[in-house]
């Protein structure tokens, strides 16, 4: 391929065959060293799903937003601007009410827990955040979670109701599904989206076997962004859809979960018995409000340059560009074989306040996308490559 077309630069990518388990090795649960001059406000960090502010941004935001309307205090999550967050949530994705959780493994394990009822088992991604990264904790509320597609980015509806049907003849003390589980776009699948088209098949086997669904949707405005379907059509598949507040939202932590009231209104107790009633919310709220007056157009905006900036990349000598079949914001840049990665990084982030993660026994130089891109001109950005590609 000599230009970068994008439909073609998809279709014939080969990231597909990036085993989605590899990411644990690649930024699972990683908290990055940051370096000093981290916080240079034009800088570009291909790093994380958002941007990443040191304590002084942070707090000079959350001062920002203050003295525009003054932050209105809740307490354990009641009032002022967590309700204000619970609503507008609640409108974005088309449900009845949204509720505060303090975490978003919380809000899944809530959420499958109240879902499912009295039947005990749920249908889940391998390779989910549910199946792999909550330490079990299904087995607190009773459930045993059935994992479907090993190590790949997501269940088809065909792979789903044959694994409805064949269970009952699997066991002979048969126990019944209490809900689906999906998560898009998948953490461990480098980003991968699922087609709106198979989740709509998914959601047709699960109404026509009386089944509730639940969206790990963590990144859900980034999938939308690549994918062109809204959080509303998401989210009207499910009956509860967890979104996160810290990831790309500009709070440290926290997550919105939304459903039907009768659902909601039984989680603050569950909530209180876990441990996670916390006394002052605010400043996570405050901050996530904020940011989705605009959040939806930051992510357009960062789709565009990125797609970009990637065929300009892919037009350097030597360099080839790799992407899942649906990717989001995680491209892996293929590097000449003589380059010394390492060096190209200390360029890049000394001269072009540029960061990349830089692994020195690996040529495949992975990029994340996100509203850093916007923070200098694009072609400041490709020209920085360039001078580092060629001269590292
Ligand atoms: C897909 C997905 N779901 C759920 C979570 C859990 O979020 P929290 O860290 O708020 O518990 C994460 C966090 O990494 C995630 O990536």
């Amino acid at each position: 391929m000599t230009k970068f077309d994008r439909r073609s630069f998809l279709k014939s990518s080969a990231l597909a065959a990036i085993p989605a388990l590899s990411i644990s090795s690649a930024f699972a649960n990683s908290k990055p060293e940051l370096p000093e001059n981290f916080n240079a406000s034009d800088r570009v960090v291909f790093r994380f799903d958002g941007a990443q502010l040191s304590p002084m941004e942070y707090l000079n935001k959350l001062q920002k937003i203050n003295s525009e309307s003054p932050i209105q205090m809740d307490s354990y999550g009641k009032g002022g601007v967590v309700e204000a967050l619970e609503k507008k949530f609640a409108e974005i994705t088309g449900k009845e009410k949204g509720i505060y959780m303090p975490t978003g493994t919380l809000a899944n394990q809530l959420a499958i827990a109240a879902l499912s009822g009295n039947q005990p088992k749920v249908i889940v991604q391998d390779i989910s955040h549910i199946n792999r990264d909550e330490a079990d904790a299904n087995l607190v509320y009773n459930k045993q979670l059935v994992p479907l597609a090993d190590n790949k980015t997501y269940f088809t509806a065909i792979e789903l109701e044959e694994k409805i049907k064949r269970l009952p003849s699997e066991e002979y003390f048969y126990s019944g599904i209490g809900a689906v589980s999906v998560e898009n776009p998948v953490r461990r699948a480098f980003g991968e989206y699922i087609p709106f088209e198979e989740l709509k098949a998914i959601k047709k086997v699960c109404d026509e076997q009386s089944i509730k669904m639940h969206l790990d949707a963590a990144r859900i405005y980034i999938a939308s962004a690549w994918s062109g379907v809204s959080i509303q059509e998401y989210s009207s598949l499910f009956d509860t859809v967890y979104i996160s507040l810290y990831k790309y939202l500009g709070a440290n932590g926290g997550a919105i979960l939304c459903g039907d009231a009768a659902l909601i209104d039984q989680l603050p107790r569950q909530i209180k018995i876990h441990g996670g009633n916390i006394q002052a919310n605010w400043e996570n709220a405050a901050m996530a409000l904020h940011a989705l007056d605009t959040i939806e157009q930051k992510w357009k905006d960062v789709k565009k340059r990125s797609d970009e900036l990637l065929a300009s990349l892919e037009l350097m000598p030597g360099i080839s560009i790799r992407a899942k079949e649906n990717p989001t914001n995680i491209y892996f840049l293929q590097l000449p074989e003589n380059l010394q990665i390492e060096q190209m990084s200390k360029r890049l982030f000394e001269e072009f306040n540029i960061q990349i993660n830089a692994n020195p026994n690996s040529k495949d130089l992975m990029l994340m996308m996100n509203e850093t891109l916007l923070n200098q001109p694009l072609e400041k950005i490709i020209q920085a490559f360039k001078v580092c590609i060629s001269q590292s």
